[in-house]
């Protein structure tokens, strides 16, 4: 039809009978629509390889190790485990608020064990039709043996399995086919080892406590706000390639972010930096690129009209 449509004339009532004959359908036009249409339930899987290490982390230094043992030593030395009957943990749950790196780790983690890596945004898994949901999940968890060895990701899992009875009617019992789906397949897991899935939220409370049973998410860390010596390491970690103008000193933006995130710290240094092309821009090229003391001020006090963030409970 698209190659025929310059050709036709909308105010008309029919299309002539001869430019309907010239429209055939062919194999080159299957071939054309496959390369758009992708299987429905698998549009959500990405199986990438990060860009980001362990070095990229500021901070967080327990936790990568907890990681490493739980994740990197069953995939890479299976034979070890095997033989001794080590059972390593199945699933993995990432928590703590936003912008305190979960994202970031999971996927330094999957580079760092060099390993596939599956993600999947639970929300994106559940703004199915019913019924797709189900089968999106079948579809992961297979794509993710297919890859072994591999981390399975599931970021914002509480959107994937929020607390069943919650929601009313149709949406409970819908809610509840998706967490049995997602449950049987996490047990289903045994007998292919090779596969870890790692979970991520912010809201740990919000998950079904289903899946955090012995036996499923059976390791679960949370990720702290960062200290002031990981905020100093986060700093650089964000500055690495940027000129500093000598007064700016990290311990003081340290000093400066207690209480704060990496994401926080991110957020400051982006910031500092446009404030600093900007002027640089302005002066056109007579003066030097750098990030001076006062470009930091105005972005500190950006980030003081973000809200901090607190969890309930949290003080
Ligand atoms: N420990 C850290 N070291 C270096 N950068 C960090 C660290 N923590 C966070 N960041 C920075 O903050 C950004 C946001 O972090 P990330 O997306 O991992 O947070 P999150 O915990 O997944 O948050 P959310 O719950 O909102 O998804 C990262 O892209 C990174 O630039
Ligand atoms: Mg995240």
């Amino acid at each position: 039809l698209r190659e025929l449509l310059p050709e036709i004339d909308m105010e008309m009532e029919d299309i002539p009978y001869d430019r309907l004959l010239a429209m055939d359908v062919r194999m080159d036009h299957f071939l054309e629509a496959f390369k758009e249409v992708e299987p429905s339930a698998i549009r959500e899987v990405f199986v990438e390889v990060p860009d980001v290490s362990w070095r990229d982390i500021g901070g967080l230094d327990d936790i990568k190790e907890e990681l490493r043992d739980a994740v990197q030593w069953p995939l890479q030395h299976r034979d070890l485990f095997d033989k001794y009957e080590i059972t390593p943990p199945k699933g993995i749950m990432l928590h703590g608020v936003s912008g305190t790196g979960k994202t970031l780790l999971a996927r330094a983690l999957a580079r760092e064990s060099g390993v596939n890596f599956i993600s999947v945004k639970g929300p994106a898994l559940m703004s199915k039709y019913v019924g797709e949901s189900e089968r999106a999940i079948r579809d992961v968890f297979r794509t993710a043996k297919q890859a072994s060895p591999s981390i399975l990701y599931f970021d914002e899992i509480e959107s994937l399995a929020p607390v069943r009875g919650r929601d009313s009617g149709s949406g409970a019992s819908f809610t509840e086919r998706v967490i049995s789906q997602f449950l049987a397949e996490m047990s289903g897991i045994e007998e292919l080892k090779g596969v870890v899935v790692l979970g991520t939220t912010n809201r740990l409370d919000l998950v079904d406590p289903a899946l955090l049973a012995a036996g499923r998410f059976d390791l679960i860390l949370e990720l702290p706000r960062p200290d002031s010596a990981a905020r100093e390491r986060i700093f650089e970690i964000h500055l690495r390639k940027k000129p500093l103008s000598p007064e700016v000193r990290i311990s003081t933006l340290a000093r400066l972010t207690d209480g704060r995130t990496g994401g926080d710290i991110a957020f400051v240094c982006r910031k500092a930096a446009m404030l600093a092309v900007r002027d640089y821009l302005k002066s056109e090229n007579n003066g030097e690129f750098l990030l001076e003391w006062k470009h930091f001020e105005s972005a500190l006090e950006g980030l003081r009209e973000l809200p901090v963030i607190c969890r309930p409970g949290e003080g």
